[in-house]
């Protein structure tokens, strides 16, 4: 494969590195993507550290061989916070992660009263205990983890209809903890939430502010891939690890966001 047909892979359980693609492509209009999702083994959120750990590098290893891309994307905070280092060490490709957008969320609230809304397994990494203390020192940071609403990303993307109640249900999550009426920026640190963020900004009982990693990476992505060059030709590739009628719904989905062809690893 000639080096300018080499694509960038965005790897996640399910759609939500879609919201991490749409910056990307804003940036990087000329490059070709590979977008692959374990759809075998979603969701990731309520999975152990032990069972993602053992899945992740494995199947980006995999997902390498078969499409060698120039640079690997891990579009998802939990495989991120957990398996980085691991994926890092098993393959000699630059790989880029998705960490909880703590600091910027820090950086512009004025309340200092901040809502992180995750999935379980990434919220009890001490990696967020981390970015906490380093960047949020200053500020009440509030967690709620959320499968529902990796599930509702999931059903608008698949066309679904989905009930308003379903996202205030989950934002009370946050709201109702103590000091949470204070809560003036929420850091959507999964990336299927930014999916949903209309949604959620309708269903919160205040104005809020929405932050998420897209645009840091989008940039770091810029950046490792400056002077390179690019040849793409038709539409970008989707790849499956399990190919079902659920997965071929999103066809419509991906088509719009470039992804024409869907196939099954
Ligand atoms: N999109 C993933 C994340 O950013 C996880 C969704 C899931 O599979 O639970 O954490």
């Amino acid at each position: 494969m000639d080096a300018a047909d080499r694509p960038i892979l965005f790897f996640d359980s399910g759609v939500g590195g879609l919201s991490i693609v749409a910056p990307a492509r804003a940036l990087l209009p000329d490059a070709r993507f590979v977008y692959a999702a374990d759809s075998a083994g979603f969701p990731y959120g309520t999975k152990s550290e032990g069972e993602i750990a053992a899945r992740v590098p494995a199947l980006l290893g995999r997902l390498a061989e078969r499409y060698r891309p120039r640079l690997i994307v891990i579009a998802c905070n939990t495989a991120s916070t957990i398996a980085l280092p691991a994926v890092r060490s098993a393959l000699d490709l630059p790989i880029v992660g998705t960490v909880p957008a703590i600091k910027p969320a820090a950086a512009i609230s004025k309340t200092r009263t901040i809502g992180v809304l995750g999935t379980d397994a990434t919220l009890r990494q001490a990696y967020v205990d981390d970015l906490a203390q380093r960047f949020a020192a200053d500020c009440t940071v509030l967690r709620h983890g959320s499968a529902a609403l990796v599930e509702l990303a999931e059903a608008k993307l698949r066309g679904e209809a989905n009930d308003p109640a379903a996202y205030r249900a989950v934002l009370a999550g946050l709201f109702d903890q103590p000091g949470g009426a204070a809560i003036d920026v929420i850091v959507n640190a999964c990336t299927h939430f930014p999916l949903v963020e209309d949604e959620l900004a309708t269903a919160a009982p205040r104005p809020v502010v929405f932050v998420d990693g897209g645009p840091g990476i989008a940039r770091r992505i810029a950046f490792l891939t400056a002077g390179q060059s690019w040849r793409r030709t038709g539409g970008d590739v989707a790849v499956f690890t399990a190919l079902t009628d659920r997965e071929r719904a999103l066809a419509p989905a991906l088509a719009a966001r470039a992804f024409s062809t869907i196939e099954a690893l």
